[in-house]
Order: structure tokens, then sequence, then C-alpha cells
């Protein structure tokens, strides 16, 4: 039996330092990435918004009367932009759009209820009537649904399947090629579109959402490289949970930022590069960055045992799901 050290001595000596100096090349590659990935999140910031217009110029935020969407909307108007809110409830719509005007002065807002699950074509010319003549600088692609609890595809209800891909997928798309032409004109502009953990890992039960998220993965940063020529920035935003009415996760931790802090660090981070694989991506808050950089740089996001245990996870969700739906049928 020949010993490690015994075989090592037999390698000719040119073929031991070539080797060494490839270890040495992909070991500080990786030391490199991680400590470029430190200093975007916790020393450099990112694109100053003003770069796309000044106070005054529009942005557009969907699904703007909850969640992310309403605390971008917020953020934004903070920041001196006017806002046109678009999401399914008019309600919640003109509420925050008052709320907006009152607290920050000089603020305009424009709000439009669309149900984007219908598909409508008279929805879509409305919200282009509405942006018609608005310097618009900034695009938040931000609605979107998930399954209601984790599903196994085949149980999933075609409505459902549905509702996601309409929202998640044409709903960006066609609100996209009504915003986008203005960006293009005025030769400036923003496109973030708000993508998920699982649309950069499979998620099995989750399988539809996750599709229409990976979906939009490759679409944002097609679409990125072609509009980049004429002065439009377009990027994906990619979280892990948030604590909103779709996560159904209350409490916020080190790993599930509340809206206002997942926001303010994707707003923070524009143009920013360094964790992740695919070009025109940002994983804004710091701890899903971290999370993302070692699982990419370990197990690797794709790879059997990542979705192995995606699924392991999704499996445990669901029956708790169910067995908290069972609870309160009994006290109903
Ligand atoms: N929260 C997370 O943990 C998480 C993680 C990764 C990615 N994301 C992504 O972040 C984005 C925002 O999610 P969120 O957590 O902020 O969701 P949310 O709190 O449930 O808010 C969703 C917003 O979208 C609107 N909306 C939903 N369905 C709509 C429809 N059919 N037509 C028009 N508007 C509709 C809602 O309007 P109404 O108020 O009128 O219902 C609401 O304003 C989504 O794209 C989601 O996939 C979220």
């Amino acid at each position: 039996m020949v010993s490690i050290s015994e075989f090592v001595a037999h390698v000719p000596q040119s073929v031991q330092w070539a080797l060494a100096g490839v270890g040495a090349l992909f070991v500080g590659g990786k030391v490199l990435s991680y400590l470029q990935l430190l200093l975007n999140l916790f020393v450099l910031s990112g694109v100053n918004l003003r770069k796309y217009g000044k106070k005054g110029t529009w942005a557009v935020v969907t699904g703007a009367s909850d969640g992310l969407g309403k605390e971008f909307a917020t953020q934004l108007a903070s920041k001196g932009f006017n806002v046109v809110l678009v999401s399914r409830t008019h309600s919640k719509l003109d509420a925050l759009a008052q709320e907006l005007e009152k607290k920050y002065t000089g603020v305009q807002t424009k709000v439009l209820a669309m149900d984007y699950s219908k598909d409508n074509d008279e929805d879509y010319q409305r919200l282009s009537q509405l942006i018609s003549g608005l310097d618009i600088g900034i695009l938040i692609n931000n609605v979107g649904q998930s399954h209601s609890i984790p599903v196994p595809f085949l149980e999933t209800s075609d409505d459902e399947m549905k509702n996601i891909v309409t929202i998640n997928c044409f709903g960006t798309l066609k609100t996209t090629k009504i915003v986008a032409p203005i960006l293009v004109q005025r030769k400036k502009g923003l496109i973030l579109t708000v993508g998920s953990f699982a649309g950069w890992m499979p998620t099995p039960l989750l399988a539809t959402y996750s599709g229409s998220k990976a979906f939009l993965q490759h679409w944002s940063s097609s679409l990125a490289e072609e509009l980049k020529p004429q002065g439009v920035d377009v990027e994906l935003i990619l979280s892990y949970l948030v604590t909103t009415a779709m996560s159904k996760v209350r409490r916020s931790s080190a790993m599930i930022p509340n809206p206002k802090q997942w926001v303010r660090s994707a707003l923070g981070r524009i143009g920013q590069r360094g964790n992740q694989q695919m070009a025109y991506t940002v994983t804004p808050y710091w701890s899903h960055a971290l999370l993302a950089w070692w699982v990419e740089n370990t197990i690797g996001a794709g790879s059997p045992l990542a979705i192995w245990y995606n699924k392991v996870i999704h499996v445990d969700i669901r029956k708790r799901a169910i067995r908290k739906a069972e609870r309160e049928a009994k006290k109903a």
C-alpha cells in the first residue's frame, strides 16, 4: 500500500508547483470574493438614487399597498420621488397615497387599482394612460403571489398555478413593456424586479412559484444587457424571508428582517455585485447575502443536496400549516 506522502514524492516537482499554484489561485479567488461581499455589505454603498432623477421624478411601484411594495413606495417618497401606486385594493392604495402626501411635503401620488391575476388589457391601458407624460425614473416590479401553503405540484389547484404565473411573470413583463420605453427615452432609469431565494434554489412544494421567480431571473438579466447601452439599469433583487403577509412570519430576526430593513438595504445596494453567480443580480440583505455566498461556494444552490434539504424544510412547513388550519377549523 502506497502512502499519500510516498505518492506525492513520486510526482515531479514541476507538477507539484503547478498544482499548488492552481490551489492557491482557487482559494485566493474565494477569499477575494468573500472580502468583496463583506465590503459591499458593510462598507460600500450602492448607486445614489439621484442618478435616476431629481426630486419630483416619478417611481412606479407594483404591489404597492402592502409588505415590501408599500415600503418601497414609502422610502422612495421619503427621498423626494413622486409615486405611482399600483395594486389590487383601491381603499388601501388611497390610504397610502394620502399618508405619503401628508408625511412628505411636495410629494405627489397617483393610484391604480388593478388585479394582475385577471390579465385584463383594459387595466394595462389604464396604466399606460395614467403614466403618460410623467417623467418616470424608477420602476419597482414587486407584485407577486406565492402558494397559500407549500403544496406538491400535482396537487396544486389550476387557479393557484395560473395566478402565480399570470401575476409574477406576465404582470411583470407587461408592466415593464409599458414603463420601460419612458426610461429609455429619457436615457436614464432603474428597473428593480423582486426575485426570491425560491427562484435561485429550486424549491420543492413551491414548484410553480419557484419556476416563476427563476423565469424572472433570466428575463431580468437578459433585459439588463439589452437596456444597458440605453442608460437603463435593470436588476433582480433576491430575498429570503421578510416579515410580510406573504411569508406569514410575524417576528423579525437576524435571518428574517422586517420590510423597512429589507427595502433600506435593497435601495442602498443598487449596482453592487459580489456574491451572485448571475450578473445584474443582488442579494441586498446582509444575512441573506452571507447565506447565499456560503451555499453557492460549498454545496451549490442547484445541487441535489440543496434541493433535497429544501424539500425537507417545505414538507415540514406544509405539515405545520395543515395542523394550524385544522386547529382553526375546530375553533370555528
Ligand atoms: N415576504 C417574503 O418573505 C418574500 C421573500 C422573497 C420574495 N418576496 C417577493 O416580494 C414581493 C412582495 O411580497 P410581499 O411579501 O411584500 O407580499 P404581500 O405583503 O402579500 O403584499 C403583496 C402586495 O401585492 C399586491 N397584490 C397581490 N396580488 C395582487 C394582484 N393579483 N393584483 C394586484 N396586486 C396584487 C397586494 O395588494 P393588496 O394589498 O391589494 O392585496 C400587496 O400590495 C413578491 O414578489 C414576493 O414574491 C417576498
